[in-house]
């Protein structure tokens, strides 16, 4: 892959130390546990897996997880952990801007990544080509935010998400039976931020 620069690579090593970060990530992974029927024998992608808070929790439900990402450092952290997993697990050291890749997965799961990614149309329709039919993506990111969600806003698109817009992306891409609930709130000393995950189907 063409080297970019890792905006993650000054916060890789810590990031497993924030106790909001993995409550946040068991909430979501609870949510998709609960909505999604998972099984045993399915390979599924994590879309911006970084050090695989959110593969983790979900892990005991599948066969195999592969790790997407485009940071060397949430990567390294991640494999440190892989046998920590109750699945197998692969990494894709791999920038969602770019091309489609040629796998197809069960099913996608992701959490708090795709406001990193600035093209969301083109982002639904990669996830799109990448899933079997039948196939299930399961998203989590914020709701619409003020801009004050990270201290530091490089590497952030979106300032969260009205759902009714990434609704018309997602059922453009091809998705269907679109569902959003609110799986989690994160509190921050000034204000409150609320996480959707987003389920749909091929
Ligand atoms: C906020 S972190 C979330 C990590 C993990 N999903 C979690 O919940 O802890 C966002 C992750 O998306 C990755 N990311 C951002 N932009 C990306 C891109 N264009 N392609 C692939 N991964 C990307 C980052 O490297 C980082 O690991």
């Amino acid at each position: 892959m063409q080297e970019t620069k890792d905006h993650f690579e000054h916060k890789s090593k810590t990031w497993d130390l924030n106790s909001k970060r993995v409550k946040n990530a068991g909430a979501i992974a609870d949510a998709i546990i609960a909505n999604i029927a998972l099984k045993s024998d399915m390979t599924i992608a994590d879309f911006g897996a970084g050090t695989g808070l959110l593969s983790y929790f979900v892990a005991p439900y599948v066969d195999t997880i592969v790790a997407i990402d485009n940071s060397p450092s949430m990567l390294e952290m991640f494999k440190l952990k892989c046998n920590e997993f109750e699945c197998k697990t692969q990494l894709l050291h791999h920038d969602l801007d770019n091309d489609t890749l040629p796998h197809v997965y069960d099913g996608i799961i992701s959490s708090m990544t795709i406001h990193h990614i600035a093209n969301q149309q083109k982002l639904f329709e990669k996830m799109y080509a990448m899933v079997a039919q039948g196939g299930f993506i399961a998203i989590a990111d914020l709701d619409k935010e003020d801009g004050t969600f990270h201290d530091d806003n490089t590497g952030v698109f979106h300032f969260g998400f009205e759902r009714e817009v990434l609704e018309e992306i997602v059922k453009n891409a091809g998705f269907k039976a679109i569902h959003f609930e609110t799986v989690s709130i994160i509190k921050k000393p000034h204000r409150e931020f609320s996480v959707f995950l987003l389920t749909a189907y091929k």
